[in-house]
C-alpha cells in the first residue's frame, strides 16, 4: 500500500504504527497473555468550560420522525441535509453542532418491515463525510464504507479523485471503479465510490424489527464527527412486534445516551490535533483510549427528566458514546432499585424476557427494556444512574411519576421465534481476533491481530451462507462490532454467557482480558464491509478490519 505525505505526517507515522507489524500475534486463549500487554494509555475526562444545569430539570425530547418525501412504489424515500447549526444543548449556551437535518440526535427514521428504505443525504458540512446504518442489513453499495466519501462543496483536499467524482448517485454505474482518496491519510483506495454532495442510500428493511442507528464513518474521523452530532435513530417495526401489546406509543422512549463536553465558547469540546477535522487525524496524547465527556446527555438534553404515568414504560437505550460505557440501573427516590425486563438486544426481540437488575451497555449497543412504574406514588421520581459513572456523570436521567393511569401493555413470555440457533457444529471456520494496543515507535496505535486497518487489505473472506465461529479477546474494554449481520454470543471466558447477552446481537462488550466467542451465519450480499471496535477513537486509531464476503 501506497502513502502519500501530506502535511509532513502519514496516518501511519502519526499513529505511531511504524514498519514492524506482526510483532503481535494472537495470543490465544489465556487471560493472562492478554493482561500482560496492557495499553499504555488511559483516558482523561474532559472538563466542561460553561455552567451546567441541575440534573433533572430539563425536559427529556424525544427526536422528530422524518417524513418521507414520497412513498410509491412501495418504497419510503427521505431526503436530509448534513449541516452545521448553532443550537442549545445546555441551558442559555449556544453550540455549533454538525447535524442531520439541523437536530441532533439527527430525526428518526420509522420503516417497516418488507418496505425498503431510501434516503437521500446531502453533505454541506465542510468535509467529506459517510454515511452508516449501524445493524443494518446492506447491500455494501449502501453500507457506508469509510471511503465511500460524499465530498463537501469546493474541497480540494482530494487531487486524485475530486475530478473524477459525479454530482449525485444517479449514474452510480458509470462510477464502479472510480479512483477513491482518503484526502486526510493520503491512502490511496481504488475500490472507494466517492461522490459530490449527494449519495442515495438503500436500505432493504428484510429484517427483524429492531432499534438502529446511522451514524457518519468516514475514514479516521468517525470519532469527532459523531461527538460533533452526527447521529440519529432509525427503527424498524412490523406487525407481529405491534401485535405483542408491549408499551407503545407514549410509553415507548427512544433514548439516545451520550457523553459530551462543552468548550468556553459553548461549542462541543474535543481534543483532535485538527480541529477543523479535514487533514490531520488523531487526538491528543492522553485520550488515545477514547474521549469522555463530563456531561451526559440523553437525547441530546443535560440529564433530563422525563414525565411519566404510573405505568409500564418501553426504553429502548442506545448507547451512542464515542467511548463511555454505562451501567443503568433505576432507583426511586427512597432508594429501592426496580426491575430492568430486557425484551430486545442489538438485533430485535429475544425469544424470552430476562430480568436484570442493571443493565450494562457498551458503545454501540442498544438494550430494549421495560421498566414499570405502576404503584409508585404520583409525584415521586425514579431515576437512571450510572453506577460505573462517579460524580455527575453517576446522573443519566429521571421520570417523575406525573398520574395514575390505565395501563394494557403486557409483557408476553414468548416475544419471538425466530431467533437463529446456530450451533457450534455448523461451523465452517473458526477464527481468532485479537483486539489490542500496539506500542510502536513513539506512538500508540489499537490493532486487530497486531495490524492496523488498511482498506487494501482483505483481512477475512468468507462465503455467503456460511457459519463461523468467532473468538474474539480484548486487552482493554472493546465493543466489537460486525457490519452487516447478527451474531450470537456462545461463550464468554469460557462459560455460559451473562444473562444481558442472549439476544441477538451486532456489537458485543469485551472487558478487560475478556475472551468471547461469538457465532453467525454470513448472508446477505457480496462485497465489502467491515468489523471493528466500537470505541469510536480506537476505530479512527487503527482497530477496525476488513469482511470481504464472496
Ligand atoms: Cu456503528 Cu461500523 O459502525
Ligand atoms: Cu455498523
Ligand atoms: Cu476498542
Amino acid at each position: 500500500m501506497r502513502e502519500r505525505d501530506r502535511g509532513g505526517l502519514t496516518r501511519r507515522q502519526l499513529l505511531g504504527i511504524g514498519g514492524s507489524l506482526g510483532l503481535m500475534t494472537a495470543a490465544g486463549f489465556s487471560t493472562a497473555a492478554v493482561l500482560g500487554t496492557r495499553p499504555a494509555s488511559t483516558s482523561a475526562q474532559l472538563i466542561s468550560r460553561v455552567p451546567l444545569p441541575s440534573p433533572y430539570t430539563v425536559p427529556l425530547p424525544i427526536p422528530a420522525v422524518l417524513k418521507p418525501v414520497s412513498t410509491t412504489g412501495g418504497v419510503d424515500r427521505y431526503e436530509l441535509t448534513q449541516r452545521e447549526v448553532r443550537t442549545q444543548i445546555l441551558p442559555g449556551v449556544s453550540s455549533r453542532l454538525w447535524t442531520y437535518d439541523g437536530t441532533f440526535p439527527g430525526p428518526t427514521i420509522e420503516a417497516r418491515r418488507g418496505r425498503p428504505v431510501t434516503i437521500e443525504h446531502s453533505n454541506e458540512l465542510p468535509v467529506p463525510t459517510v454515511v452508516h446504518l449501524h445493524g443494518g442489513h446492506t447491500p455494501a453499495s449502501s453500507d457506508g464504507y469509510p471511503t465511500d466519501l460524499v465530498l463537501p462543496h469546493g474541497w480540494s483536499g482530494v487531487a486524485g479523485s475530486e475530478a473524477n467524482a459525479s454530482s449525485g448517485m444517479h449514474d452510480m454505474s458509470d462510477m464502479h471503479g472510480m479512483t477513491g482518496m482518503d484526502a486526510m491519510s493520503g491512502m490511496h483506495d481504488p475500490r472507494a465510490v466517492v461522490t459530490r454532495l449527494h449519495r442515495e442510500y438503500t436500505y432493504p428493511s428484510q429484517q427483524r424489527p429492531t432499534q438502529l442507528w446511522y451514524h457518519d464513518h468516514r475514514m479516521d474521523f468517525t470519532a469527532p464527527a459523531i461527538w460533533r452530532g452526527l447521529a440519529g435513530m432509525h427503527i424498524i417495526r412490523d406487525d407481529d412486534e405491534q401485535s405483542l401489546g408491549l408499551p407503545a406509543g407514549d410509553r415507548e422512549l427512544p433514548l439516545m445516551i451520550t457523553d459530551r463536553a462543552f468548550a468556553a465558547d459553548g461549542d462541543l469540546a474535543y481534543p483532535a490535533l485538527d480541529p477543523t477535522l479535514k487533514s490531520r487525524p488523531g487526538v491528543e496524547e492522553r485520550y488515545v483510549g477514547g474521549v469522555f465527556g463530563d456531561v451526559i446527555l440523553v437525547n441530546g438534553a443535560p440529564w433530563p427528566v422525563h414525565e411519566v404515568d404510573a405505568a409500564r414504560y418501553r426504553l429502548r437505550i442506545l448507547n451512542a458514546s464515542n467511548a463511555r460505557q454505562y451501567n443503568l440501573e433505576a432507583i426511586t427516590d427512597d432508594g429501592r432499585k426496580l426491575n430492568l425486563v430486557q425484551i430486545g438486544a442489538d438485533q430485535g426481540l429475544l425469544a424470552t424476557p430476562v430480568t436484570l437488575s442493571a443493565v450494562p451497555i457498551a458503545p454501540a449497543e442498544r438494550y430494549d427494556v421495560v421498566i414499570d412504574f405502576t404503584g409508585m406514588p404520583i409525584g415521586s421520581r425514579v431515576r437512571l444512574v450510572n453506577t460505573l459513572g462517579s460524580g455527575r456523570t453517576r446522573d443519566v436521567m429521571a421520570f417523575r411519576v406525573a398520574r395514575a393511569a390505565t395501563d394494557g401493555s403486557r409483557i408476553p413470555h414468548t416475544l419471538a421465534t425466530d431467533l437463529p440457533t446456530w450451533r457450534r457444529s455448523d461451523a465452517s471456520a473458526v477464527r481468532d481476533f485479537a483486539f489490542r494496543a500496539g506500542r510502536m515507535g513513539s506512538g500508540q496505535g489499537w490493532l486487530i491481530d497486531g495490524k492496523p486497518f488498511d482498506p487494501d487489505r482483505p483481512d477475512v473472506t468468507t462465503a455467503l451462507g456460511d457459519v463461523e465461529v468467532w473468538r474474539l479477546i480484548a486487552d482493554a474494554d472493546h465493543p466489537v462490532h460486525l457490519h452487516l449481520v447478527g451474531f450470537r454470543i456462545l461463550t464468554r471466558n469460557g462459560h455460559e454467557p451473562l444473562p444481558h447477552d442472549t439476544g441477538l446481537k451486532d456489537t458485543v462488550s469485551l472487558r478487560p482480558g475478556e475472551a468471547v466467542e461469538i457465532i453467525t451465519r454470513f448472508e446477505g450480499w457480496s462485497g465489502r464491509y467491515l468489523f471493528h471496535c466500537h470505541n469510536a477513537e480506537h476505530e479512527d486509531m487503527g482497530m477496525m478490519a476488513n469482511l470481504e464476503l464472496a
